[in-house]
């Protein structure tokens, strides 16, 4: 397959970062403060999540910290990793709010949040989708860049001293998606049956794309690779005098499903909710290409110290998954729970019926009966150790979430929670794994009164947890990574990868 259009700047130009760019150690994340922005977004969480199991103090950003609907699962989860998670309020669309105090103290950043919304109107695209995007991408990366400008200034004046020291930002890994490879290409004149082999060389076109979603992420990650070449070449224009760019690597999930960590809608729970409360009659012939939202996680977890993955693109792809299998697997475990799962096949033509007035339906008519390509994931499982999950267990977990969670009206059957009080389905937070709560901390520390406390908003959080709570149910680091290791299938990047 040909590449559509390239970027201006192309990773592997950025990749070398520089003789001079900060070198990342592998591995240990116990030493490190990290930076997730959209912690209460369905990735987001599960990055957090699968931070703190690594042994990382993790800061993340919400646009509203007052909405329990999108923060009480963090708060809980902070509780239960000894206050090590920290929130801080922060909006894309704000330069102002991307402050030096949002990340002091960080030494590497996830920038997950963009809005993941389809089905908007080209009217209203530029500010619903591009803006926070592009100009999000841009207000991460420029914070990082004043941070890491401010880490040498102090370095250059003596930093030395220990209560001057500020710790740079080694590397920053940014969510993109697969659409930013190949959103865009009619897959009917292409034909399934082909295998992408090299998805990371590819790039979306973003002329000829329609949706307008998917042009957002191809503007979001171009934007992100041309602002670490910008200052690359700032840096070796300054002779030495500006500091070295930050590392730059991106993750490309295809549609990502598996178990939500909060009843925050999500796009990605759209497919699990419909079936779960039959709200198609019967199954159109659709597929999707999807991946486990844990692999997703620790996906990003490893590529922020993997050494090779600086400068690189790591497609996450799991399997083509036919909505005939999905509504399979769902019927045959949830059915007996009370769970009515369509099962028979919709023809087109009532989907045109439907689509009148359904938005969801509509998007999904042109690809009624196309099938994705089969995209190589090899590069994510050799330099970041990521093993994909089964289709068959990230569909049962998705939906053993949405029912824990209620998502989207989605109901608790009388027999899923008598199964739920005896301890039946898998939990998925926690340091072992367990949803305990333990205690209603206080952890959402205002970047603004951290600064004014001159404490990060990690320690200011750490404090206000012990106050509250009465301290966490903190694990033992050993512990976390055993079950992070379990839970995630990832093994430790080791410094020879
Ligand atoms: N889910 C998928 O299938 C998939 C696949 C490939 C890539 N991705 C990418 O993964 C990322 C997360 O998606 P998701 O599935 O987790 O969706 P999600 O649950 O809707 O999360 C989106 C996150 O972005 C935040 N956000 C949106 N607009 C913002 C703004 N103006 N300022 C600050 N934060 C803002 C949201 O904050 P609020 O909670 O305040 O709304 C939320 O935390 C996105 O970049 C998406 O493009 C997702």
């Amino acid at each position: 397959m040909d590449c559509a259009s390239s970027p201006s700047t192309t990773p592997a130009a950025v990749a070398a970062g520089g003789a001079s760019a900060p070198k990342v150690s592998a591995g240990d994340l116990h030493s490190e403060v990290i930076l997730v922005t959209g912690a209460s977004g369905y990735i987001g969480s599960h990055v957090c999540l699968a931070l703190l199991r690594r042994g990382a103090t993790v800061i993340g950003t919400v646009r509203d910290a007052q909405r329990a609907s999108k923060v009480t699962h963090l708060t809980r989860m902070s509780s239960d990793f000894g206050g090590r998670l920290t929130l801080v309020e922060a909006d894309l669309l704000a330069a102002e709010s991307w402050s030096a105090s949002v990340i002091k103290g960080c030494t590497l950043v996830c920038h997950v949040a963009s809005p993941f919304v389809v089905g908007i109107a080209d009217r209203d695209a530029e500010r619903t989708l591009f803006a926070p995007a592009r100009d999000g991408t841009t207000n991460v990366l420029a914070m990082v860049a004043r941070h890491n400008e401010a880490a040498a200034a102090a370095e250059f004046a003596g930093g030395a001293i220990a209560s001057d020291y500020i710790p740079a930002v080694r590397r920053v890994v940014v969510t993109s998606s697969m659409a930013a490879v190949s959103g865009g290409r009619d897959w009917r004149k292409e034909g399934y049956g082909e295998t992408l082999d090299e998805p990371e060389k590819e790039w979306l076109n973003l002329e000829e794309c329609k949706s307008n979603y998917t042009k957002s992420k191809g503007i979001a990650e171009r934007t992100a690779w041309d602002f670490v070449a910008t200052l690359k070449a700032k840096a070796e224009a300054s002779a030495g005098l500006a500091p070295p760019p930050f590392e730059l690597a991106t993750i490309l999930p295809t549609f990502v499903i598996g178990p939500p960590l909060s009843a925050s809608t999500a796009t990605s729970h759209t497919v699990t909710r419909r079936f779960l409360k039959k709200e198609l009659p019967a199954i159109p012939d659709l597929w999707f290409s999807t991946v486990d939202v844990r692999d997703v996680a620790a996906a990003h977890c490893a590529a922020l110290t993997a050494p090779d993955a600086a400068g690189e693109r790591f497609a996450c792809w799991a399997q083509d998954t036919s909505f005939f299998e999905w509504s399979r697997i769902l019927s045959e475990t949830f059915g007996p729970m009370g769970y009515k799962v369509p099962r028979g096949r919709l023809p087109k033509w009532i989907m045109r019926i439907i689509s009148l007035f359904d938005k969801e339906v509509r998007m999904m008519l042109p690809n009624v009966g196309v099938r994705s390509v089969t995209v190589s994931n090899a590069k994510a499982r050799a330099m970041l150790g990521v093993t994909f999950r089964t289709q068959h267990e990230s569909i049962i977990d998705h939906a053993h979430g949405v029912i824990r969670h209620e998502v989207d009206g989605v109901v608790q059957t009388a027999a899923w929670k008598q199964g739920e009080a005896e301890g039946k389905w898998p939990v998925y937070c926690g340091p072992g794994g367990g949803g305990g709560g333990g205690g209603e901390a206080v952890v959402v520390a205002a970047a603004a009164a951290a600064e004014e406390a001159d404490a990060t908003p990690a320690e200011a959080a750490a404090a206000a947890t012990k106050e509250v709570s009465g301290g966490g149910a903190a694990a033992t680091p050993e512990a976390e990574e055993e079950t992070a290791a379990k839970d995630d299938r990832s093994p430790a990047v080791s410094t020879e990868s």
